[in-house]
């Protein structure tokens, strides 16, 4: 045989083997060549038993993503499963690597499973917006009870070999792949095992186990079509015999596969393995052996950086001013370890084996032989630059200097060095031990090695590292600006703060600006704003309205009032008739007719800001494609993954309905809103975000 199968005979065993790397997808190549060598080795007599392997890396790791949405070829997978379940010869799953989605249904319809130890298994298709389609949802529930299989395919997590053994996924676990599978089929063939089908066994569950499932899912599925579906399917396997559940797994596939969160969840897929990818960054880049960090200064960044590399195995080293502050930053990280282990998702040994990573000192010459260092100090430069001038005396010549800085110059910082080229950002984003982003900021002279490293350190630490300019706020909080001053803007021209916290809320954002500025803290932006208002030139529009309310003491939820109010012991928002008033004086005071502001118009004034400036970082070179903001803005700042991420959402729109709307909005609300000169190039030229720089 020729293409992506092949198969041979050893002994009675017809050992077949899927090779269609990178990781052996269901390419329609591989389904047409699974469905011929099943039916040749079902022929031939020479055969007793079958086994199905993957060449390589790993078994097969689905459905061939890249295939949906396009015209079908090739053999459908359904042909395919029913050949292999319905062979008289036994067939045997050998797995290593992973087993996923249609990889694992293809496991199923096989009679028996064997695994190497680090194999693994998992549905994840609710990831990509979809749900299992090639009888996951039926076959699972049959094998392993109906509340693990809804807990699998609900959560999309992988379960290895030896956990998949005792659910009954797996009925052998041995250390080689193929020697052993071979001995494993051998043993069937010998023990006369039949061909045993998961489709004749039983499926049986009390009505109650799904609504409670429901409820349970609620929270962190709002606004995902794919778990509710998931659901339906496997409730489904309950209700009559296999065929009539299949149907309706079939029916609820191509709904959620037609759908727009569908296709949103897959291009996030792969942007997120896309943003590893810079042009002038080859994979082949060398990239420095981390095997020991510093991080300098223990508040609240540099706490949770330590974290982040203690939780991956990396010794670190703090440095702060003095004792008393190592003592109060090293006892928070303490606290945090603590909470996870007392909530028993954390073993006391791998807290003790965390904290053990973790060093601390107040002298330079113990960072000296340190791979990366990471400075979080206050947000100044004066002082980030005699950090980064004292650094480049101490620290090992080759290693790299990053700045977890927000907002400052990468470049000034590079400049009190003797070697600009190691000198780069790491924004990490709050709180750094949880948060999933890490905008990595290539400054002007940071070389390729020091790129290549800062993004593989991100990897390491179990982040998604997107490369982006140097800029006043990067990427993330430059957008996040001009979506948060329409928010304020919108106050003085008729809408409340719970108004635009619902819209936003209700678009799938954990929540809307007001909230999280409380929950966040109303100080620290009031600190900022108050040093910096000299900057601020006179014809800028500015609303007052937040400095009012921190004038009165009103911080957000840590003085229980801030943008709402806040009862004893709460964390719920309550409108507050005294913001109310602030806001409708401010009105007045800016000479603005208060007027109903539609819950369309709040939408897009918040989120066209993000789209008009995400174009502007474009053409910047601020973020080298539209992918990558997409990728920042769901990783780093709650944008639903079902809406693709703000580019992919306004190509969704239609960049020139998008564009007209932003046009209205310079005309009527003012000069923020210049469209972005990329915005009127792309409707110009018919094009999209997604063809930005094709
Ligand atoms: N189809 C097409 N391409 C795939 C793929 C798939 N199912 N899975 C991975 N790839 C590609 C990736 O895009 C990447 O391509 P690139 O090198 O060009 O960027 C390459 O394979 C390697 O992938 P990773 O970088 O993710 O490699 P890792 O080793 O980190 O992870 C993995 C491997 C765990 C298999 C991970 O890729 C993964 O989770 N893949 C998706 C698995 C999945 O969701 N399967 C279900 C598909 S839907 C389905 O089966 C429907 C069915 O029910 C009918
Ligand atoms: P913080 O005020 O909590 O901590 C700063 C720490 O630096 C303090 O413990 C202080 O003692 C220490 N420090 C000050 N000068 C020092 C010096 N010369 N040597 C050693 N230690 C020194 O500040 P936070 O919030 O942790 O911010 C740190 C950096 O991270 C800033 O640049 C900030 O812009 C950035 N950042 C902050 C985020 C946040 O949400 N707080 C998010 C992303 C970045």
């Amino acid at each position: 045989m020729s293409g992506p199968i092949s198969w041979e005979k050893r002994g009675e065993i017809a050992v077949i083997t899927v090779d269609n790397p990178p990781v052996n997808a269901l390419s329609a190549g591989v389904r047409d060549g699974l469905l011929a060598a099943v039916t040749e080795a079902g022929e031939d007599a020479g055969v007793k038993a079958m086994i199905i392997l993957g060449a390589k890396r790993t078994f097969i790791a689905g459905a061939d993503i890249r295939e949906f949405g396009k015209p079908r070829t090739g053999a459908p997978l359904l042909d395919v499963n029913n050949k292999i379940e319905f062979s008289d010869k036994p067939v045997v799953a050998a797995i290593h690597g992973t087993a996923l989605g249609g990889g694992l249904e293809v496991a199923l319809c096989c009679h028996y499973r064997y695994a190497v130890p680090s194999a693994q298994v998992g549905l994840p298709e609710v990831k990509l917006g979809l749900i299992p389609g090639a009888g996951g949802t039926q076959r699972l529930p049959r094998l392993v009870g109906v509340e693990k299989a809804l807990q699998l395919i609900t959560s999309g997590d992988f379960v290895r070999a030896g956990a998949a053994k005792e659910l009954g996924i797996v009925d052998e676990v041995g250390e080689d792949l193929v020697e052993g599978a071979i001995a494993y089929a051998e043993r069937l063939v010998a023990e006369g095992a039949s061909a045993k089908r998961i489709r004749d066994l039983p499926c049986t569950a009390d009505a109650a186990v799904f609504e409670t499932f429901r409820k349970a899912i609620a929270r962190r599925s709002r606004g995902f079509k794919a778990p509710w579906a998931c659901i339906d399917a496997v409730e489904a396997a309950t209700k009559g015999n296999f065929e009539a559940g299949y149907a309706e797994e079939q029916r609820l596939f191509k709904d959620v596969h037609d759908s727009p969160e569908s296709a949103a969840q897959r291009h996030v897929f792969f942007a997120e393995r896309e943003v590893a990818k810079i042009p002038d960054v080859p994979r082949e880049t060398p990239v420095k052996d981390v095997k020991r960090a510093a991080v300098i200064g223990a508040g609240t960044m540099g706490g949770g950086i330590a974290m982040n590399f203690a939780n991956a195995g990396i010794p670190v080293v703090i440095l702060e001013l003095d004792q008393a502050a190592l003592d109060r930053g090293l006892a928070i990280v303490r606290g945090n370890y603590q909470a996870t282990v007392d909530k028993g998702r954390l073993a006391q040994a791998r807290m003790d084996e965390r904290m053990a990573l973790i060093s601390t000192t107040t002298d330079y010459a113990d960072i000296a032989d340190v791979d990366i260092v990471i400075e979080a100090v206050f947000e100044e430069m004066e002082i980030k630059k005699q950090i980064f001038a004292k650094l480049s005396e101490v620290v090992n010549r080759d290693a790299v200097l990053a700045s977890n800085t927000s907002t400052l110059d990468i470049d000034q910082m590079a400049d009190a060095t003797d070697r600009p080229g190691q000198v780069i950002g790491m924004h990490f984003f709050s709180p750094a031990n949880v948060m999933r982003l890490l905008e990595v900021v290539r400054g002007g002279a940071s070389t390729p090695k020091t790129i290549a490293t800062a993004m593989a350190v991100g990897r390491r630490l179990g982040k998604i590292s997107v490369l982006v300019g140097n800029c006043h706020g990067f990427v993330g909080n430059r957008m996040l600006h001009g979506y948060s001053r329409q928010a304020g803007f919108l106050l003085e021209e008729g809408a409340m703060p719970e108004q635009i916290d619902k819209v936003i809320y209700d678009f799938g954002l954990p929540m809307g600006p007001f909230t999280m500025g409380d929950m966040a803290g109303l100080d620290v932006g009031w600190r900022i704003r108050k040093a910096t208002a000299h900057e601020r030139s006179s014809n800028m529009r500015y609303s007052t309205i937040a400095d009012q309310i921190c004038e009165l003491g009103r911080f957000g939820q840590k003085t229980q009032a801030g943008w709402y109010r806040y009862e004893d012991g709460s964390r719920a928002p309550v409108p507050d008739p005294i913001v109310a008033e602030i806001i409708e004086k401010a009105s007045a005071e800016q000479g603005i007719e208060r007027r109903d502001v539609a819950d369309q118009e709040v939408l897009e004034r918040c989120m066209y800001q993000l789209v008009n400036i995400g174009a502007q970082l474009l053409d910047e070179g601020m973020a080298l494609r539209a992918l990558d903001i997409d990728v920042i803005y769901i990783a780093g700042y709650g944008f639903p993954a079902y809406r693709g991420g703000p580019m992919f959402w306004a190509d969704s729109i239609g960049l020139d309905k998008v564009l007209a709307t932003i046009k209205r909005f310079h005309e009527e609300v003012g000069e923020e809103w210049r469209p972005a000169p990329l915005l009127e190039r792309l409707v110009a030229e018919g094009k999209s975000f997604a063809d930005f720089g094709k």
